[in-house]
């Protein structure tokens, strides 16, 4: 697998064999060169960065594998859309992927391993960027399941702890090894001499992290929504409630998830904004349905 892309190894191009080998064109191709597996659901993998590609911590591209179309018999990309969870200074671009078994993409971008191809399409977009908000003093970055993706990116962003006084991360999932993941990226921002290098001293003193469990037993268990309306979440931490004045927000989680807390965010007094009209909180999908 290491010597072979997964394109040459696709099982339906292989019962090609009849028809001559055609060398598969590889449009925006990246080569992989880190992956590791977190549970049997996910795994976090790093590809090269393509020389063009500037993007704004928070934002997703489209990446994916070839697949052989099943009517032609040709060649074509199978993308789907993914946040990229590196800040935009890193040389590599990491991303964080949920495993669906039967998923058309990610049932084979599970097997993936250093030196493989993935096509990764170098036009950035998203919502979940610090232009969409008005300068505020903290900031919510709300997560579920892959959603913390986009924000391992803004958690490792030096604008991050620039504009904000204090950053707050929750993370829900619903089993304790699903944070995984999360913690050791805030253990390693914690223990990062370039961040602080670039920041300043202590800059992760502004970090609070905020994980919690729905399904199987952890330190904290509940869901955040659930932890906001008790005010457990500002007793835990010893913060006072979101406000409009102060708080600015980003949510990224499955779609009941991200309506939930948009209505209580509303409620609070806070409003959506966007690049054209920057507010007091963003919202976007981490999954589609
Ligand atoms: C803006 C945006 C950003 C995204 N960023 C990421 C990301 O950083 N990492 C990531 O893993 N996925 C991300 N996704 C989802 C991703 O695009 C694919 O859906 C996912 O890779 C599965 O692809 P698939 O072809 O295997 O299955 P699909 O046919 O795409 O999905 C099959 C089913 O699996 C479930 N599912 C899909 N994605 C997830 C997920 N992430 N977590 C839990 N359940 C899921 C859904 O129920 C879905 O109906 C993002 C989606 C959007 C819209
Ligand atoms: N995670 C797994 O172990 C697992 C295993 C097999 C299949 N799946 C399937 O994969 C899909 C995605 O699962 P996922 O676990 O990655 O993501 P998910 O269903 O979005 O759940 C992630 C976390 O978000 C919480 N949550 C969901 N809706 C919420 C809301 N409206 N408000 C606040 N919190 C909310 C969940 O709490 P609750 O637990 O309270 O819902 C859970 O802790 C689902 O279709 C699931 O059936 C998941």
């Amino acid at each position: 697998m290491t010597e072979l892309s997964p394109v040459t190894q696709n099982p339906a191009t292989q019962t090609q064999a009849t028809k001559a080998p055609k060398a598969p064109t590889l449009p925006d191709a990246q080569t992989v060169t880190s992956v590791k597996h977190y549970t049997d659901r996910l795994f976090a993998f790093r590809v090269t960065r393509p020389a063009s590609l500037r993007f704004r911590s928070g934002e997703f591209v489209m990446l994916g594998l070839m697949q052989t179309d099943e009517k032609s018999g040709k060649e074509k990309p199978l993308l789907r859309a993914y946040s990229i969870a590196s800040p935009s200074w890193d040389d590599e671009l990491e991303f964080y992927s949920i495993k669906v078994q039967d998923g058309p993409l990610t049932s084979r971008l599970q097997h993936i391993e250093v030196g493989d191809q993935i096509i990764l399409r170098p036009k950035p977009v998203g919502t979940l960027v610090h232009d969409a908000l008005l300068p505020g003093k903290r900031i919510w970055f709300f997560a579920t399941g892959t959603g913390i993706a986009p924000f391992a990116s803004l958690l490792r962003d030096p604008q991050t702890y620039e504009d904000y006084d204090e950053i707050i991360l929750t993370h829900t999932c619903r089993e304790a090894g699903e944070l995984d993941y999360g913690r050791e990226l805030i253990e390693t921002i914690r223990s990062d001499e370039m961040l602080a290098e670039l920041i300043g001293e202590g800059f992760h003193e502004k970090l609070k992290y905020y994980p919690t469990t729905t399904r199987e037993e952890s330190a904290k268990m509940g869901r955040i929504t659930d932890l906001l309306n008790s005010g457990s979440v500002y007793k835990d931490l010893d913060v006072e409630p979101i406000k409009p004045e102060t708080d600015r927000a980003m949510i990224c989680g499955n779609l009941a998830f991200n309506l939930e807390l948009k209505a209580m965010l509303e409620d609070m007094g806070l409003e959506e904004g966007a690049n054209s009209d920057p507010r007091h909180y963003v919202v976007e999908k981490a999954f589609l349905d």
